[in-house]
């Protein structure tokens, strides 16, 4: 996969989100990046590695989930040759890798119990040992993490060390899902095909009005990751044709689908309150005409008077 380093997107919730990680670049501090799957948590890493004063020092990213428990140990703190079967010579590990410059822990939530605290006691004094090895290491390195899971939740249910998660949670990003940021994925899908298109020396498709809006609807689970591979899929399919709604994968044509932008908290909310806030919502937008404010909420005007009625809000 090309590294382009260059971050699609221009809705509010995107250039809002790069804005905060710009200052916080500037600082030192241990970030956490909090999304879900393929919303960009390693790119936005990258980003802030890149505005940080360390840009010129290393960028050193290890996935926690990819990696078995012994494993995940000896790449992140390195092992000397003979420390297990398998160690044929000495491993400096990541964390040495990553000196002067930016360790990404990615998908942090996935560290097995005796790495937690192997890496809490490294950020709280700036020393490890590699597998195998009495010495102690030092380094110097900047922190970023990442992670789709609910840490809190991890936490309570004790497959997360408190004492790491506050190590960690310093500064916390929400990263947005795709169908929360506006306006991007026309936006995404043109210059993803560019620039795939460029990379495969192929002609780029064209897309229907009717097909856009359908992708636009889409509620993109897997974000940024899953537009980026059915853009790469299209031009490969279509390379200089036309995609129309037809030509999409089933998932994405369900007719009549809306795509809704309100999302329940983890938290929870009382409908009821949001119904209120609605009906107020629809007269606010209408001026205070009832006949139209119904029809906003898909109401007639006396199902609309009557709710109001109830809530005591007329
Ligand atoms: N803002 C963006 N602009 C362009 N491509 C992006 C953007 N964010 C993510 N991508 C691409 O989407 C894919 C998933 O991004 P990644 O950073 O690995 O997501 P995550 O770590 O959250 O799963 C990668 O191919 C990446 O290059
Ligand atoms: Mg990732």
């Amino acid at each position: 996969m090309s590294q382009d380093s260059k971050l699609l997107g221009d809705s509010p919730q995107f250039t809002a989100l790069l804005r905060s990680l710009q200052v916080a670049s500037a600082t030192d501090v241990t970030i956490l990046l909090l999304g879900e799957s393929g919303t960009g948590k390693e790119q936005l890493a990258r980003f802030i590695h890149d505005n940080s004063a360390r840009r010129n020092g290393p960028f050193v990213a290890i996935n926690c989930a990819a990696l078995p428990e012994q494993l995940a140990e000896s790449e992140l703190f390195g092992h000397r040759k003979g420390a297990f079967t398998g160690a044929v010579a000495d491993n400096p590990g990541r964390i040495a890798a990553a000196a002067g410059g930016t360790l990404f822990l990615d998908e942090v939530a996935e560290m097995s119990a005796a790495v937690q605290s192997k890496l809490l006691r490294f950020l709280e004094s700036g020393e490890y040992q590699r597998v195998g090895d009495s010495a102690c290491q030092r380094a110097e390195v900047r922190i970023i993490a990442a992670t789709h899971a609910d840490l809190p939740a991890r936490v309570e249910e004790g497959r997360f060390r408190q004492d790491l998660y506050y190590r960690l949670n310093v500064v916390p990003f929400q990263v947005p899902p795709l169908r929360e940021r506006a306006g991007d994925v026309p936006l995404l899908i043109r210059q993803l095909t560019r620039q795939l298109a460029e990379h495969h020396q192929l002609e780029a498709p064209r897309y229907t009005p009717e097909a856009l809006e359908q992708l636009e609807r889409y509620s993109w689970p897997g974000n940024i990751r899953e537009l980026r591979n059915l853009c790469e899929r299209f031009l490969i399919l279509f390379s200089g044709k036309t995609v129309d709604v037809g030509n999409l994968p089933a998932e994405i044509r369900i007719p009549g689908r809306k795509r809704w932008h309100v999302r329940l908290p983890e938290s929870g909310l009382r409908l009821e309150e949001l119904e209120q806030e609605l009906l107020l919502q629809a007269l606010e937008q209408t001026g205070g005409n009832q006949s139209r404010a119904a029809r906003l909420l898909g109401l007639s005007r006396y199902a609309f008077i009557y709710r109001l009625k109830k809530y005591a809000l007329l």
